[in-house]
């Protein structure tokens, strides 16, 4: 039994030295096999952690991997509510995230307090949340959806029901328009999705006149009508293989560049810069809490085996009916 050092507990994360000369791949290896530890990994991390993990996908395909997993330890290199989903489909395994910090603009722009308020106000309403959400905003859900399934799980609900759509704005407004409903938003937003620049994507398409513009639909409307394709991570990512466009101005978070250009070696990617940035290629429309994930952090996180997610069992149960709601519906619909 890992004793939790106060240190650890008020950082988040393990900060033991590692020795000089550990080689952090063979080992994480090492104990993965030794523990029986699978490393899932969401495309926004950076490419070390992408490289050495058992799979990577995007928050539908990471929660379809966890719910099938024989592990006993699943380390999920990504962020808090990510680890929560798999938590929640799976409460008997251990599940580790090498740094508790690693949280979401989204899910933080919801406290639970506040959106079951919200949702008392409107009693006959139905209630779908992204899943980007806390595990206590699930157990006030009816069906949780990501990008890769809104749209379609939306559109299973008979047209004159009364829904509430949490926590993203952009996301909720793009599903309006695109399905003809009028859900009630609630009125939060993903802090790098956000900040993308319209002014940057005119200037790029002026110099890469063929170029396809990619955007999740996280983004703002007005970044979203001048895309040529929306969809998750993993959508945009097919797009770039299928198509035979050669160059891609990318409307999300810049990990994903990395599976594209592995992918597609002889195609040119290019990531849209934030509102502020001056320079046309930087890398800093990164996720912040994404980038909390290090390989150092994971080796100590399977090594001490912490941080560890924990939840509530009332919480789970209230929560994993949501989340196989959406999992059952999109198997259904074959997406
Ligand atoms: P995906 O559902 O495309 O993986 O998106 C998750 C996310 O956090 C986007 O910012
Ligand atoms: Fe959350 Fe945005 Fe980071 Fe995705 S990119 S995890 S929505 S803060």
């Amino acid at each position: 039994m890992t004793m939790i050092k106060a240190t650890w507990k008020e950082k988040g994360y393990v900060d033991e030295p590692i020795p000089s000369g550990t080689d952090l791949v063979q080992e994480i290896r090492r104990m993965c096999k030794e523990k029986n530890a699978v490393i899932l990994s969401h495309y926004y991390t950076d490419k070390p952690l992408q490289d050495i993990a058992d799979f990577v996908g995007d928050s539908l395909a990471l929660a379809r991997k966890a719910e099938k997993t024989n592990a006993d330890i699943i380390v999920m290199v990504g962020v808090h509510f990510m680890g929560e989903t798999n938590k929640i489909l799976c409460p008997d395994k251990k599940v580790l995230i090498p740094d508790l910090n690693a949280s979401c603009s989204l899910a933080e722009s919801c406290p639970a307090d506040k959106f079951a308020a919200f949702k008392s106000q409107h009693p006959d309403y139905k209630v779908i949340s992204y899943v980007n959400t806390t595990a206590a905003v699930k157990a006030l859900t009816d069906i949780t959806v990501t990008s890769a399934n809104a749209c379609e799980i939306v559109d299973s609900f008979p047209k004159d029901e009364k829904i509430i759509f949490g926590p993203d704005r952009n996301l909720g407004a793009y599903i309006n328009a695109k399905t003809g409903r009028n859900m009630l938003l609630w009125d939060g937003a993903c802090q790098v999705h956000e900040r993308f620049s319209v002014e940057r994507i005119v200037e790029l398409k002026k110099q890469y006149p063929s170029a396809k513009v990619l955007a999740h639909p996280e983004c703002k409307g007005p970044i979203l009508q001048m895309a040529d394709v929306i969809g998750s991570t993993a959508a945009l990512l097919k797009y770039t293989i299928s198509s035979t466009e050669k160059t891609f101005i990318i409307a999300t978070e810049s990990g994903i560049l990395f599976e594209m250009q592995k992918n597609s070696p002889d195609k040119t990617f290019i990531p849209v810069p934030p509102e502020s940035s001056e320079t046309v290629g930087c890398h800093c429309n990164e996720c912040a809490y994404m980038r909390m994930n290090t390989m150092e952090k994971l080796y100590n996180c399977l090594k001490y085996e912490w941080p560890e997610i924990m939840i509530d069992k009332q919480t789970i149960d209230a929560a994993v009916r949501p989340i196989n709601e959406m999992l059952g519906l999109s198997a259904k619909l074959g997406l």
